[in-house]
């Protein structure tokens, strides 16, 4: 089954071309409508007046990415919240709001919970985006778009959270179109983007020796830091997520801005940093925290890309440079590095990279 890899994890960062161009086909034959998501859609999606993400994990994560999307190109209010913390805590409901729920699995208990909770509360709208045919979440959803990821095997999830990114950005463009937020022009764009989209991860994963080079320095450390700003922050957070789960290195992720709010405390020779710096409206401000970072001795591991001028003044800044500029799709793009460094890093310290210590690959229980 692994056929020329070495694990599954492997395996599956790999598949991303195909698993991606797999789930955005729905979109790209069939256009941006509302039937993709039910039989009921149409009528949904003309009711509601915000939408509530409930999920865990990394599938949280493709839930922070989207709130972007969604409130940028949909102009939709988006709350984005931990499935388990939903449950427990006193929610003012809004019939009007559509409850998304995300899981590769479709059995996490505390997603499943978190929904149940939602429609006791009189939620009458919920859409499921799973991996799994056929899963608790979906059978129990009003509405339903399965990514296409196949099988993911390795506890680290890749696959499915860059299918996950296909799917909620397929739904901003459609809310967006019924909206009449897009024009014409725009609605040419956003196609074309994803239609590149698996040549553009293919040129991710080609950068794969150059960011092991990176991951033997990671593998001695103790600690690292992750750093993001705007649409790219859940990328940081989902680079981090990926290291402590297959490396059991600690690792922390904050938006670049909140670094002098208090971790820049930790910063020092010892703490290698990874920014995903992208060329997009915040790269200034990103540029001049890096500065931050480097003037109190921290190691810098950058990932920018083709438009952007950033380049490495001293050997303690490090750069990879994705070799196409992405624009709207730009995190799907730059979760592969931080994906490839954590695969790497893991590698060389001999963890258990498909079955982490303490994990199982789907939580149904408390
Ligand atoms: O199956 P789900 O997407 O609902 O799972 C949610 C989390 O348990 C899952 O994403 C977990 O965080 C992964 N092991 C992360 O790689």
């Amino acid at each position: 089954e692994l056929g020329v890899y070495n694990h599954f994890m492997q395996k599956e960062i790999h598949e991303q071309p195909r698993a991606v161009a797999d789930t955005a086909e729905v979109f790209l034959d069939g256009g941006f409508i509302p039937e993709n998501f039910g039989k009921n859609a149409p009528q949904v999606f003309q009711e509601i007046d915000s939408i509530k993400i409930l999920a865990c994990g990394t599938s949280y994560y493709s839930a922070l990415t989207s709130k972007y999307w969604l409130e940028s190109i949909a102009k939709i209010p988006t709350d984005v919240e931990i499935a388990s913390e939903y449950r427990y805590r006193d929610v003012i409901a809004n019939p009007k709001q559509l409850i998304i729920t995300i899981s590769q699995s479709g059995e996490t208990l505390d997603t499943m919970e978190a929904l149940k909770f939602a429609q006791s509360l009189g939620h009458k709208h919920s859409l499921s985006i799973c991996n799994v045919m056929e899963s608790a979440l979906p059978r129990n959803s009003e509405l339903v778009l399965y990514t296409r990821a196949g099988a993911e095997i390795g506890v680290a999830s890749t696959k499915a959270f860059t299918t996950q990114l296909v799917v909620l950005f397929g739904l901003a463009v459609t809310l967006g179109k019924m909206r009449g937020l897009v024009s014409d022009e725009k609605l040419a764009s956003y196609t074309q983007e994803l239609r590149e989209l698996s040549g553009s991860i293919q040129h991710a994963l080609n950068l794969e020796p150059q960011i092991a080079a990176w991951a033997q320095k990671f593998a001695q450390k103790s600690s690292a830091l992750f750093l993001g700003r705007g649409i790219h922050y859940p990328i940081a957070l989902e680079g981090a997520l990926k290291l402590k789960e297959i490396t059991y290195i600690h690792a922390e992720a904050y938006p670049a801005g909140e670094l002098k709010h208090g971790p820049l405390a930790l910063v020092d020779e010892n703490m290698p940093i990874v920014v995903i710096a992208p060329h997009d409206g915040l790269l200034d401000k990103v540029k001049a925290n890096m500065q931050e970072v480097s003037a109190r001795g921290g190691e810098l591991f950058v990932f920018t890309d083709l438009d952007s001028d950033y380049t490495s003044d001293s050997d303690t800044v490090h750069v990879i440079r994705t070799p196409r500029h992405v624009g709207t799709l730009s995190p799907i793009v730059h979760t592969i590095p931080v994906q490839l460094l954590s695969y790497h890093a893991a590698l060389a310290r001999g963890t258990d990279v498909d079955k982490p210590r303490n994990l199982a690959k789907s939580v149904t229980v408390e």
